[in-house]
């Protein structure tokens, strides 16, 4: 079956409205609903209550899971598809297997030190043609988290801001950062 781009970033909202995650009321759906279906493997950095995970689940239905996260989330997702790495993100990268990611999403405590800290770490496990987004950008850091990311080497990355989907839709805390490869 194929979708229209609309037809999939409503099909991306009502996954995140049905898991309840708040990446639907940042208003990121429409980020989201250009990676491509079938894409293999997707980690998450920060996983919380599984919301999110659950909703990638439904969303790209051939694709494995990885989920790190200092803290035992306390809605356990389980699912053959998914595995969780209970660990601060610094030291769980051994235990991400080394083939890669088509999709890197790093949505831990938003502070520009740990952004940065995470994509040198993990941008280098991203697949070639695949994404790597760094959620809940404040405006009042993406000079800091820019400067940071060209300091460490990396690509700079595109702010995306998908403003008028947020739910209330100012909000200075709803954009991406998004890298590919
Ligand atoms: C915003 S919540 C994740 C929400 C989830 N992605 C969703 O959309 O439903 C942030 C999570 O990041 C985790 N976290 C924060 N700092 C971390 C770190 N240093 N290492 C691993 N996980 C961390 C927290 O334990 C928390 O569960």
């Amino acid at each position: 079956m194929i979708l229209t781009l609309a037809e999939r970033i409503r099909e991306v909202e009502t996954a995140f409205a049905k898991h309840q995650t708040d990446k639907l009321t940042h208003g990121y759906a429409p980020v989201y609903a250009t990676v491509k279906w079938g894409i293999l493997d997707i980690l998450e950095l920060g996983v919380y209550r599984g919301a999110s995970v659950r909703a990638w689940l439904d969303l790209f239905p051939a694709a494995r899971i990885v989920g790190v996260d200092q803290s035992e989330p306390l809605d356990p997702t389980t699912s053959e598809r998914y595995r969780l790495v209970v660990r601060d993100y610094r030291y769980a990268i051994e235990d991400i297997h080394p083939g890669g990611f088509d999709l890197i999403v790093e949505d831990m405590y938003h502070y520009v030190d740990s952004q940065v800290e995470a994509a040198r770490l993990y941008y280098p496990r991203l697949r070639p043609g695949g994404m790597y987004v760094i959620e809940d950008v404040h405006v009042s850091n993406i000079s800091a988290l820019e400067a940071g990311l060209v300091a460490a080497g990396l690509p700079l990355g595109e702010i995306i801001w998908t403003g008028p989907w947020a739910t209330p839709p100012l909000r200075p805390d709803d954009r991406l950062l998004v890298m590919t490869r």
